[in-house]
């Protein structure tokens, strides 16, 4: 049964926010690269970036649709050369989420995008993996990595990720899908994440972001995801929403992504209190916050200033889906949920 934290003012929402214990689920780690980490790296690394300063590279950042973005992203990553670079990159990310109350980070890294440039796999999950550490000792996050598949390249390319990364098999706890959508079906996977559940691995997937609703169904019968990143096109398939409300998969959605994206027009348009209010696990996240304009509290922060209808048992009920739906062990998320509900019950 929910508590009753109705009678809680809206005015305590920006403070209760903030407080709030809450999981980070879907940050691409190289979207948390901003311009003047961008242009520090390529000065270091000796790379050459088609744009004269900070300022021109971010006034770049104006998207029409996911691929306009996506083509940016890979831009900006090739930067990154070095195991000290993922580090870099790394613990600038976990000082912003520190500030922000987030005690459990799930990062997704595309490791194909480092390893086609000639960047050791060893480099890459080396460098993340250092900064996943750091973040637990510096400012008590727990932190995990999961290995995204770039979705406009090949299964066969998938499989050799795979392979190349499975001696760091215990350095993350899951994989994931992401790049373009449209087109790249999640069936187009469905050997690699087999082979990847064999391995006793996580499984997520990106789908309803641009693609259709049937990308959900297809991630979820033919992929056997935990949780879908983004969905917020389930809603044209009625009976697809009823199933993640009875099954509780979790959504992760991004609200600036998805007006930066063009997925809804605005955030008064999102139709995130919908999929709450039909029962759905929604969490809220960042995706690329160098991006989008804005780290994870900027996006509770924005999605309840937008939406009138969202007030603190929302607040309450978005923090407690995304410590829910983490790969966190359990006694960590038992804790955090706890430490939720007794700030809430005081606010209350
Ligand atoms: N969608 C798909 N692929 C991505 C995204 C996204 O929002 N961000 C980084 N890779
Ligand atoms: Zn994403």
């Amino acid at each position: 049964m929910t508590p009753d934290f109705s009678r809680i003012p809206r005015s305590r929402l920006p403070e209760l926010l903030q407080r709030s214990p809450k999981a980070e689920l879907h940050i691409h780690i190289e979207g948390s690269l901003e311009p003047e980490l961008i242009f520090e790296l390529a000065q270091r690394n000796g790379v050459a970036l088609p744009y004269a300063s900070v300022a021109a590279l971010r006034a770049a950042y104006s998207f029409t649709d996911l691929q306009s973005f996506l083509d940016l992203y890979y831009a900006g990553a090739s930067v990154l050369q070095t195991e000290d670079d993922f580090l870099a990159m790394g613990m600038a990310y976990f000082e912003r989420a520190a500030a922000d109350g987030v005690v459990r980070a799930e990062l997704f890294f595309d490791p194909q995008t480092h390893t086609v440039r000639g960047v050791p796999m060893a480099a890459v999950i080396g460098g993340l993996r250092r900064a996943c550490q750091q973040a637990g000792s510096r400012w008590g996050i727990s932190a995990d990595l999961i290995l995204c598949f770039l979705r406009h390249l090949s299964e066969d390319e998938a499989m050799q990720t795979l392979e190349q990364a499975l001696p760091w098999r215990d350095h993350f706890i899951g994989v994931g899908l992401d790049s373009s959508e449209r087109g790249h079906p999640p069936e187009k996977f469905a050997r690699v994440f087999a082979r990847c559940g064999a391995l006793g691995l996580h499984r997520v997937a990106h789908a309803g972001e641009e693609g259709p609703a049937a990308y959900i169904s297809g991630a979820l019968d033919r992929l056997q995801v935990e949780r879908i990143d983004h969905g917020v096109r389930c809603t044209e398939d009625p009976e697809l929403v009823a199933r993640l409300a009875a099954q509780r998969t979790p959504l992760t959605v991004c609200p600036l992504s998805n007006v930066k994206l063009r997925v809804f027009p605005s955030l008064a348009q999102h139709n995130i209190a919908d999929l709450l209010q039909a029962g759905l696990c929604v969490t809220v996240n960042s995706d690329d916050p160098a991006y989008f304009g804005g780290y994870l509290l900027q996006n509770y922060t924005a999605l309840f200033d937008a939406l009138p209808q969202l007030g603190p048992v929302q607040a309450w009920q978005l923090a407690r889906n995304s410590l829910e739906a983490s790969f966190a062990p359990l006694e960590d998320r038992q804790r955090w949920l706890r430490q939720l509900d007794d700030l809430f019950a005081s606010a209350a």
